[in-house]
């Protein structure tokens, strides 16, 4: 696997923990139970290796790089999917906040967090499709060997965001969360 393989396969665990947030939420909003400890389990992944690490890896490695292939030399497309970065961040931080709110007995913040969840997935969704577009592009084939290693090593150290925080156990997480949410 090339490194912009790598960033793919953690695309695609990443859209299934979108999908188990927006489950969850729904079943938050409608009062229904949600199995304990699920959200959290989310949350911490969209912190700790979609923000940890993905994000990092692609704004510090990825994108330099793919500028220097030439995927515009303004970096435009790049400066556009790193504000995106920015504001999920944003919407994941208003989100923890209304489900703390939620935890702590405010019952009345249960179509909030589901609305916040939606907007937040959704938003990374675009984002998602639109580096999978990208990640295809001659700019994304044209990585040096070298360029390809730092950028593999990177991710597979999935240690930028403070700390390893074992990757494989993130994917296998994601995984958990795709099977469980297909049986609701
Ligand atoms: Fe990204
Ligand atoms: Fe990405």
């Amino acid at each position: 696997m090339t490194g912009i393989d790598l960033l793919m396969e953690e695309h695609r665990a990443l859209e299934a923990m979108l999908d188990a947030l927006e489950a969850a939420t729904k079943r938050v909003r409608d009062g229904e139970n949600v199995p304990a400890g699920a959200i959290e389990e989310i949350f911490n992944f969209c912190k700790r290796f979609t923000d940890g690490c993905h994000h990092v890896n692609e704004e510090q490695i990825l994108f330099p790089a793919l500028a220097a292939h030439g995927l515009t030399p303004d970096m435009t497309p790049m400066t556009v999917l790193a504000a995106q970065h920015e504001s999920g961040r944003a919407f994941l931080e208003d989100l923890q906040n209304a489900y703390a709110r939620l935890v702590a007995g405010d019952d009345s913040v249960r179509k909030e967090v589901h609305v916040l969840a939606r907007e937040y997935a959704g938003m990374l969704r675009e984002h998602i499709a639109i580096e999978d577009h990208y990640f295809r592009s001659p700019a994304a084939q044209a990585l040096t060997p070298a360029e390809d290693e730092r950028l593999q090593t990177a991710i597979l150290e999935c240690a930028r965001g403070g700390g390893p925080c074992g990757r494989r156990d993130f994917l296998d997480l994601a995984t958990r969360h795709r099977n469980a949410v297909a049986t609701w």
